[in-house]
């Protein structure tokens, strides 16, 4: 286990180049949710009476206006797409983007943002969920709770964070959970000297439990180990920060050549270079935004050939169905992929 985890580490990503925003949205209000904790209320700036329908746990792209991209959790009921509702911690660490938001970021002011894409599905037909929440990683899993509530599921929240001064929207969920019967557990680092045994904790439920878990990438990590320890298969992990991408030693030698099926095109992409580019570079458009293998713009469906992933998005289980990519960061292990495209 770690010593502490840092609560501060956050969803953050740097774009050079960008497919243009498709929704213009108005800073309707801004709120003081914890300390460092602020959150949006985004509402259509044209004369849409609502935003697309989303699921809990989906995120949106905000494209500020110091232009810097960043990704944040959609945290509010899924039933209500009248608005989207975000929350930015303050991160000591900012690259700018938290900094802009807490600082410069006023109501009133618009924001162009992607649709919602949601790389963190909840599965509602679980028996039993139990959602485990560290610091600001508690939106994803606000709106799920409010979800599973809602029809009535067998869930349990957990939530950890550094003090209880810093646990944004510690009353939303007790409203939620006491009015559904619902069990949550609260730990917080300054009351209990560090964060708690995963294992320890999560440990007990019954094998068809779904856990998911936002937080912190040491968080993160003890998760998914506590997970395969405690030999729970149906764990769910939404990252703030990509994992690094280490160099793709399986490809480095030759590069490889990709079958675009449905465009009957076939691309060579050189030794270490990147599948999006060569795809752009082609003239082809394909989606893609944080270039991180984070935010799953360029998901892409696989024919045939072994992928070496490199995102930060898809489970050991997804990566060995080879089913989809994500073209940014992933490559190829052999010599050849074909891409359904
Ligand atoms: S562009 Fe974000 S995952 Fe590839």
């Amino acid at each position: 286990m770690p010593a502490g985890w840092s609560f501060y580490n956050r969803r953050q990503v740097n774009v050079m180049s960008l497919p243009s925003p498709t929704l213009t949205t108005l800073v309707h209000a801004m709120r003081y949710e914890a300390t460092g904790v602020v959150s949006i209320e985004l509402r259509p700036a044209e004369a849409a009476p609502a935003f697309p329908c989303f699921t809990p746990g989906a995120h949106i792209d905000l494209h500020l206006p110091n232009g810097l991209i960043r990704s944040y959790s959609l945290l509010n009921s899924a039933a209500d797409n009248q608005r989207y509702v975000v929350a930015v911690l303050n991160d000591r660490n900012s690259r700018g983007g938290s900094r802009y938001v807490h600082e410069q970021l006023r109501v009133g002011m618009t924001v162009p943002i992607s649709t919602p894409r949601n790389n963190f599905a909840l599965r509602e037909d679980a028996a039993r969920t139990v959602l485990l929440a560290g610091g600001i990683g508690v939106t994803p899993l606000l709106s799920m709770l409010d979800r599973l509530a809602g029809l009535r599921k067998r869930v349990e929240f957990i939530y950890c964070a550094r003090s209880r001064k810093e646990a944004a929207f510690a009353e939303q969920i007790s409203t939620i959970a006491n009015a559904a019967d619902i069990k949550v557990s609260w730990y917080f680092d300054e009351e209990c000297s560090g964060p708690p045994n995963l294992k320890q904790l999560l440990a007990g439920r019954p094998a068809d439990t779904h856990f998911y878990c936002c937080g912190p990438g040491a968080m993160l990590d003890a998760f998914e180990q506590a997970c395969e320890d405690l030999g729970y298969a149906n764990s769910h992990v939404e990252r703030f920060a990509p994992v690094p991408i280490q160099p793709h030693a399986t490809i480095s030698g030759a590069g490889y050549s990709v079958e675009l099926r449905r465009s009957a095109i076939t691309l060579q992409v050189p030794a270490g270079g990147s599948l999006l580019d060569a795809l752009l570079d082609a003239g082809i458009a394909h989606d893609y935004s944080c270039r991180e293998g984070m935010c799953g713009a360029c998901e892409t469906k696989v024919l045939a050939g072994e992928v070496d992933h490199r995102d930060s998005i898809l489970s050991k289980a997804e990566r060995a169905e080879n089913k989809t990519m994500m073209v940014c960061v992933s490559g190829c292990v052999g010599g050849s992929l074909v891409l359904d495209m």
